[in-house]
């Protein structure tokens, strides 16, 4: 069967003439193969036994897991490793090497000569080959770049076109799950001739006070004759400026406007205005386009660090791989939203999209919601990390690629810094300098208001090399020993954490004794979660806190990771089974670990944060040494357990973890109650915490992060499944097998437990629970109305849960 177009008008504009419309069709619906068979490409081959899937689509993250799949038997350099070994689960042990086909079609009823049609993808995992009518019309190797094709002299108007898009994944070719397929949108936009070239327009704000702003606005067009006529609206669509130009330099219009009284942009403020662009030629409208931007000044300087509006400002950041755990890297915009709603109550400010370019519905979302953002390009240069690596790519489509990356983002506010590549092995010798050299003139020609950093770990290296001092911005990945050296040896006056932590950790899971050691294995393959295990090369949270905090000139960190992403489990990764990272604040299924306690208490500087680990079901543990932690804003408290006071902590500067936690190392476990009470500045009680031992696993709780959500096929609700006992105390250590069923307007998506270790599969409606939890993942359809969640498990009372769909 034929599929059919979903046909969307986005950026319509009306003029008097129909000619003035400017459409943009989602190709959503594609047919699928993983076969590959040369006359795929052809307009007459017949797909109709092909699979009917919707993009965003991602083919591997059905799985199954297997440890077969892209095994490498590598010594990871950068790592420090000496002897090569088996590398299992490095890129998730999910199946996305090999090919795949998709093929659409595409009905354009009146398109003629005075019409272009462009073909616009925002990443395609990955060597894409794109075929209209049979005819190839262009490729793309890297899987995330940006990238679109002039198809209009392809296409036959009043006919069915097809579009055959061929990918490949390659094995050897990525350090984590990169995900396979056309895992972001893919549009078709016809124009008239005479329009705004994609792409095209470029708002800065090169001036910006309280009472006065000035937006510049440069427009590429392409035609003769041109007015460009530009609106400025404020977020309640109001007109605050209107100016017309045909003043041209080259392909150029530029408008000087003032805005008065603006409203700045900031993570606190995401404020954002429109600017509507429209094309006339004479009196006619030719094109139209709607462009969202914010009013905002960056400024670094080694007097200051960073500034946003002239208010010094620190990165409290972390560092996100693509991939949206149990959905796997198929772009989704709840999904996306639920880790930055996260992230927020965390008080974290910035995002760095490592290692490779975000996509535009996270840009989106970090514009609305107010995060910074420092967009990356590459994980590797010209030098191999892995075999077949951007290393095969970078001669021919670097400089496009960066290109693409600045071209399609930069009117995003929330963009305050690029970056050209994460620990490039070309960080080693002077063709390394050259490249960073030419990588970084390629991003100030494309954008002269951003600066540019590397995230070096080479750091000896490129202090003797120059590497560093050319940078705009040296940016450090661990390496907290060096940070004063690079900051004497590097012209900059200040430094970047580009990349801090990579602590581990097992959500719920605590080993004892409770030390503190890299690269620390235990036979259930889980990390402790007392947040004192890291990698050889990395630390724990608080040697960051330190030069934070005591060094004006670092200006902020990006942790790795916010989030657990698939692939790279270290330190597993010679072992087996272990699929997906420990390194997360919060697990694979997006629960936050306690670790997201100890940087919500220094970060979220609104709110209060007061928690206390572990948990407290420790049978057969009774009378051994226990040690309780508390994170929390608060600078002292006071431990009780079953009512008998362990003694009162406060935060000092006399340890590195005595100045961030606060640490009961003698308790000795007895079940019943742990109450922790945190003390004001006077010595009074301020809030108080309790973990109880609890009982037998019961019945099960279900929390939804949202009770409505979009009836639009595509809007997800988390909702968390607890495994609790009688009184509805989380049974903490419960692993129960929990199945899923969804009744009305909605379906099952997908559950994750957030065990590294497991599995599973995501899209099954039955998962194991892990350390008493998992979330349970359900779509909406196009329907409004309830949908129903019932959660049900051998020996446990169901849960059950209504969540409204409602239209948008
Ligand atoms: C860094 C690297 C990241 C990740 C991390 C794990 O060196 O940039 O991609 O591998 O180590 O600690």
């Amino acid at each position: 069967m034929r599929r059919s177009l979903t046909f969307i008008l986005l950026l319509l504009a009306y003029g008097s003439t129909s000619l003035a419309q400017t459409e943009v069709k989602e190709l959503s619906l594609w047919k699928f193969s993983r076969a590959d068979n040369a006359s795929a490409s052809r307009a007459d081959f017949d797909d109709s036994y092909w699979e009917t899937v919707k993009i965003p689509h991602d083919w591997a993250i059905y799985g199954p897991f297997d440890k077969e799949i892209d095994k490498q038997v590598v010594r990871i350099e950068q790592n420090n490793e000496k002897v090569a070994t088996e590398k299992t689960g490095r890129t998730g042990a999910l199946p996305f090497i090999g090919v795949g086909w998709y093929r659409t079609t595409l009905d354009l009823p009146v398109f003629s000569n005075d019409k272009q049609a462009l073909i616009t993808f925002d990443g395609a995992m990955s060597n894409a080959e794109v075929f209209v009518n049979g005819v190839k019309v262009g490729n793309r190797p890297y899987g995330y770049s940006y990238f679109y094709f002039d198809i209009s002299s392809y296409l036959q108007a009043g006919k069915k076109n097809v579009v055959a898009v061929r990918l490949e994944n390659q094995p050897f070719s990525s350090r984590w799950y990169p995900g396979a397929g056309l895992y972001r949108k893919v549009r078709v936009i016809v124009k008239n001739r005479e329009n705004f070239k994609h792409w095209g327009h470029f708002i800065t704000t090169p001036s910006v006070s309280d009472n006065i702003a000035r937006v510049n606005i440069r427009s590429q067009v392409q035609g003769e004759n041109l007015t460009v006529k530009a609106t400025i609206r404020d977020a309640k669509g109001n007109t605050v400026a209107e100016k017309v130009s045909s003043e041209r330099f080259g392909n150029e219009i530029e408008q000087n406007i003032t805005v008065k009284n603006p409203n700045l942009w900031s993570p606190e403020t995401p404020y954002l205005y429109t600017a509507e662009l429209k094309l006339y030629q004479g009196n006619a409208l030719k094109d139209s386009e709607v462009v969202r931007f914010g009013i905002r000044q960056i400024s670094y300087s080694a007097a200051k660090g960073f500034e946003l509006n002239g208010k010094v400002t620190k990165f409290k950041g972390v560092c996100l791989h693509h991939d949206l755990g149990p959905i796997g890297t198929a772009v989704n915009r709840a999904a996306l939203k639920r880790q930055l709603t996260i992230l927020k109550d965390m008080g974290c400010n910035a995002i760095r999209s490592s290692h490779n370019m975000p996509s535009i519905e996270q840009l989106e979302l970090c514009d609305e919601m107010g995060f910074l953002f420092l967009a990356e390009s590459f994980d590797e240069w010209k030098k191999p990390k892995v075999k077949n690596g951007y290393n095969l790519y970078f001669d021919e489509w670097a400089e496009k690629d960066v290109e693409n990356l600045v071209r399609a983002t930069k009117n995003h506010p929330c963009i305050v810094m690029w970056s050209a590549g994460n620990e490039v092995p070309d960080q080693w010798g002077s063709d390394g300098v050259k490249r960073l050299k030419w990588l970084q003139d390629i991003f100030h020609r494309e954008d002269p208001t951003r600066p540019v950093t590397v995230g070096m770990d080479q750091v000896k290296a490129v202090m003797e090399s120059g590497f560093g001092a050319i940078l705009d911005i040296p940016g450090l990945n661990y390496r907290v020993h060096l940070y004063d050296e690079a900051y004497q040896r590097f012209p900059q006056g200040i430094l970047l954490g580009s990349e801090t932590a990579s602590t581990v950790s097992s959500r719920g899971i605590y080993k004892f004794p409770v030390v503190s050691k890299p690269d620390k294995t235990y036979p259930d393959l889980q990390c402790s979660s007392y947040d004192l295990e890291f990698c050889d090369w990395s630390n724990i949270p608080e040697d960051d806190f330190i030069q934070q905090d005591d060094k004006p000139w670092v200006i902020g960190e990006f942790v790795w990771t916010g989030f657990d992403y698939l692939g790279e489990p270290t330190p597993y990764d010679n072992y087996w089974p272990s699929r997906s990272s420990y390194f997360g604040i919060c697990d694979l299924a997006g629960l936050p670990k306690d670790r997201f306690y100890l940087y919500r208490s220094r970060w979220n500087t609104k709110d209060t944060t007061l928690h206390i680990l572990p948990h407290w079901n420790w049978e057969g543990r009774e009378g051994q040494t226990t040690p309780v932690f508390v994170y929390t804003s608060y600078n002292s408290a006071e431990l009780f357990v079953n009512g008998k006071s362990q003694g009162i902590q406060k935060k000092s500067t006399q340890s590195k973890l005595n100045r961030y936690r606060l640490m009961w190392m003698d308790v000795k476990y007895e079940p019943g109650t742990l109450k922790v009470v945190a003390y004001d500045d006077k010595g009074k009680p301020a809030a108080e915490k309790t973990v109880v031992t609890a009982g037998k696993p019961h019945h099960i709780k279900l929390e939804a992060d949202r009770q409505t959500i979009t009836a639009n096929g595509e809007d997800l609700c988390y909702v968390t499944a607890t495994i609790v006992d009688k009184q509805g105390n989380p049974c903490p250590n419960a692993s129960n097998r929990l199945y899923f069923k969804v009744k009305g307007t909605g379906k099952y998506r997908a559950a994750c437990n957030g065990d590294a270790t497991s599995l599973e599969v995501f899209h099954k409606p039955t998962m194991k629970a892990f350390s008493g939890k998992l979330v349970v993942l359900v779509q909406s359809s196009t329907q409004a109305g309830n949908m129903e969640l019932t959660v049900s498990g051998d020996e446990l009372k169901e849960g059950k849960l209504t969540i409204s769909t409602i239209k948008e």
